[in-house]
């Protein structure tokens, strides 16, 4: 296979993080950012480490792309050494290429990697990944012990959603799978307890963390539903898992992490206020603009800041005056004349993301 000239896994930056005894913070206080196609790249996750993410995960990574050395795959690996813990995500369906591009982040200094088994998305279902992989337990097994021959056990977790549909595998084909994981020695496994066929529709099904938690030694990580900091307490208490990733919360709000922390302490999360959410963008905007210095990062950030502001009145106008803005300054004042004219008291959570 020939490389192609603009190719190189960026290494990734010498981290206590990555040593050979090394361990992954995991624990009820120690929140996670979820994997976020399109969102957990460096900016953001630098932001989410700002706010109290312990461990942050890649965007999914094409096992394949590495193999066949894409420059667009590469990107999605840029890391510092303030970016650690940093667990990479990987897609694909064949153990070949997943052992394989475990050795090639393992030979540039990675030392956490997850396998994704819960992308519904039809172009990575179609090459028999994702949510696609839970049709095939025995195929999933080989691509774990591929994935865990090169990565050393313990260093590779797995993410999974119930099945496909209600029935395959089931309740008890999942908890044998997840059993059987186990055995092959993954470090932990995360549950978004939601069917492929589901999408992101309906309720996460909280008690299937809980089955999972009862029956395994390995961490299990909750996904699912987690807007809010106290959603996130809720689902640890009512599933015992030992610790949980944030997604669309993160997405939303950032500093889920630092209300997430507060409540551990039994204290009161900061109430948001218009001041604490411009810093918020403001700092995301300039993380942006520093790590990823090119036009396509303005583009993002046009669509990433009525995100931020979606509780708020006019939000939708927001979103359409950001489309015409050709510089970050631009944005800046956008955001602020924004900002000046929303009322203080409209500043509450929004639960209502369903992508
Ligand atoms: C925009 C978006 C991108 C996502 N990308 C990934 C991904 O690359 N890998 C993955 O395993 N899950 C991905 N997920 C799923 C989340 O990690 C998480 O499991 C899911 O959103 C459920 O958590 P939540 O309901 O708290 O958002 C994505 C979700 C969203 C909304």
């Amino acid at each position: 296979m020939s490389r192609h000239p603009a190719f190189a896994i960026p290494p990734c930056p010498p981290s206590p993080s990555n040593a050979p005894d090394a361990v992954l913070p995991i624990g009820p206080d120690k929140p996670w950012l979820a994997p976020l196609a399109g969102y957990s790249d460096l900016p953001f996750r630098l932001l989410c480490r700002e706010y109290g993410a312990a461990v942050c995960v890649t965007e999914m990574v094409s096992a394949k792309g590495l193999a066949y050395y894409s420059p667009g795959t590469a990107e999605l690996l840029h890391s510092l050494p303030e970016d650690q813990p940093l667990v990479v995500q990987l897609f694909g369906a064949e153990a070949e290429f997943l052992g394989r591009a475990v050795a090639m982040l393992r030979a540039a200094g990675y030392g956490w990697f997850d396998l994704n088994m819960g992308c519904s998305v039809p172009k990575v279902r179609r090459q028999g990944a994702g949510a696609a992989m839970l049709a095939d337990a025995a195929n999933i097994l080989r691509v774990a012990r591929a994935m865990l021959a090169e990565a050393g056990a313990g260093r590779v977790g797995f993410k999974l959603r119930l099945g496909l549909d209600a029935a395959q595998p089931g309740p008890e084909g999942l908890l044998q799978l997840a059993l059987a994981l186990e055995d092959a020695g993954a470090g932990w496994l995360t549950l978004h307890p939601r069917t492929a066929q589901q999408g992101f529709g309906g309720q996460a099904h909280w008690p299937a963390i809980a089955r999972l938690t009862g029956r395994l030694r390995i961490p299990v990580l909750a996904s699912g539903d987690l807007f809010t900091a106290a959603d996130g307490l809720r689902c640890l208490a009512e599933t015992g898992a030992s610790g949980l990733m944030y997604a669309r919360g993160a997405m939303q709000d950032p500093a889920i992490f630092a209300a997430h922390l507060a409540l551990c302490r039994g204290e009161s999360p900061a109430q948001p206020d218009h001041a604490a959410l411009r810093r918020m963008i403001v700092r995301h905007m300039e993380l942006a603009r520093h790590h990823c210095p090119s036009k396509a990062a303005l583009w993002k950030m046009r669509s990433v800041v009525p995100r931020y502001v979606r509780a708020l009145p006019g939000a939708r106008d927001l979103r359409q005056r950001l489309c015409h803005c050709t510089d970050w300054q631009e944005l800046e004042t956008a955001l602020d004349a924004f900002l000046a004219a929303a009322p203080a008291a409209a500043l509450t959570p929004d639960t209502s993301d369903h992508p």
